[in-house]
């Protein structure tokens, strides 16, 4: 299949890039480069043995998504371009509808007027907002979000839904994911966000490596066996062979899934653990509540498991192992390291 992943240099998109390739996809990328590296799709050659097409350019404009269109015959369009921060959507809630939800209709005119109807979607367990019952399945109530970034991944979902009843030849399924996190085991690509990490792993790391002080860990007095957080972490391995999966068995209509792996760890558990792979002693800070943060996060994700055949195989150990050891081959992510004697 020839298969457009938006927003294809990203964390995720280029995770499912190599997992693509590997397959022997052909893989066309479009991404504007506001949150990645041209460097992540380099290595994703280097390690399948195999070229893609990046274009660089914008889901929002027309002229950069038709550039693409014409460039190649398109499949199936793997749909991740996107900005993801929950506190950044708070202060710009507008730049958020703006990119999430403008760039998707830009992007949905488009496949339309070149015919193509094969559609996968990154959304969120954000979507579910404040859980009213754990673990969380797709039939639970959706769209009680708390922040603009949630309430884009809902829109989006909702928007889908009403353009395959409009649209019947479309064949849409949106994913949501819940907590991504790892790294490919080569260590050669993986996620390295710009400035101080919102998400417990990533700063987890830059403690471990010296680069902060202590950990801050958000309320230990919740309503869980230790008090923190609990979430649903799954390895961004796992998550792009659901990808897979779900553009294998993508039929006509709208469908959503989770992923996740119906398994939670608190903070703490994910410290002691991270502590026991890497030999790294981790200062913690307790601190007050996070706002806009739920007590436990958690997948049920036997739909996926039924209706796409895909499971999560991969454990917190994997993840931790992974992610560290990208960690510690790539303490500044997609920099072009200085070759010896340049200035
Ligand atoms: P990421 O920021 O690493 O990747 C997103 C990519 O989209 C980046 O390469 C960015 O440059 C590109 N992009 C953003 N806006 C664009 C635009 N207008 N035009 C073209 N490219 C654009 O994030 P990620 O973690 O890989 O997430 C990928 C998708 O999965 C996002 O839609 C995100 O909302 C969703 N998601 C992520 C998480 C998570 O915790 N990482 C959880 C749930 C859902
Ligand atoms: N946490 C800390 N210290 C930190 C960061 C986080 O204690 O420095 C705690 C949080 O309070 C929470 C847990 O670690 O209990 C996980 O927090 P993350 O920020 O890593 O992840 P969230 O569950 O808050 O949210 C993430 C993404 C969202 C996505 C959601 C999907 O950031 O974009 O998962 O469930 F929507």
């Amino acid at each position: 299949m020839n298969v457009l992943i938006t927003g294809g240099a990203g964390y995720i998109g280029s995770h499912i890039a190599l997992s693509l390739l590997q397959q022997n996809h052909h893989v066309l990328v479009l991404d504007n480069l506001c949150n990645s590296s041209p460097i992540a799709l380099q290595r994703v050659e280097a390690l399948s043995g195999k070229k893609l097409a990046f274009h660089q350019g914008d889901i929002r404009r027309r002229a950069d998504l038709n550039r693409v269109f014409n460039s190649e015959s398109i499949d199936a369009v793997i749909h991740m371009a996107g900005l993801k921060s929950v506190n950044e959507s708070l202060q710009k809630p507008v730049k958020y509808y703006q990119n999430n939800i403008a760039g998707t209709l830009t992007l949905l005119e488009t496949m339309k007027q070149h015919q193509v109807n094969k559609l996968i979607f990154s959304s969120s367990a954000t979507v579910y907002g404040i859980p009213v019952k754990i673990p969380l399945c797709e039939n639970c109530d959706a769209g009680n979000t708390t922040n603009p970034y949630g309430a884009s991944k809902y829109m989006v979902e909702k928007i889908l839904r009403e353009v395959v009843d409009a649209q019947p030849e479309l064949a849409i399924t949106a994913l949501r994911y819940f907590n991504p996190a790892g790294a490919h085991a080569s260590g050669q690509i993986g996620e390295h966000p710009a400035g101080i990490p919102n998400n417990l792993l990533p700063y987890l790391f830059q403690v471990a490596n010296g680069l902060r002080a202590a950990l801050p860990v958000f309320g230990d007095d919740y309503a869980t066996p230790d008090g923190t957080g609990v979430r649903d972490y799954i390895h961004v391995m796992d998550l792009a062979e659901g990808h897979i999966q779900a553009l294998k068995n993508l039929q006509a209509g709208y469908r959503h899934y989770n992923l996740g792996t119906g398994q939670g760890y608190s903070v703490l558990e994910i410290v002691r653990m991270f502590e026991q792979v890497s030999g790294k002693r981790v200062p913690l800070d307790m601190r007050p509540r996070r706002p806009g943060d739920v007590a436990i996060c958690l997948s049920d994700p036997s739909s996926a498991r039924e209706e796409l055949d895909w499971q999560a195989t991969r454990g917190l150990e994997a993840m931790l192992r992974d992610a560290w050891r990208w960690q510690v081959l790539n303490p500044q992510g997609y920099v072009v390291q200085p070759v010896e004697g340049e200035v």
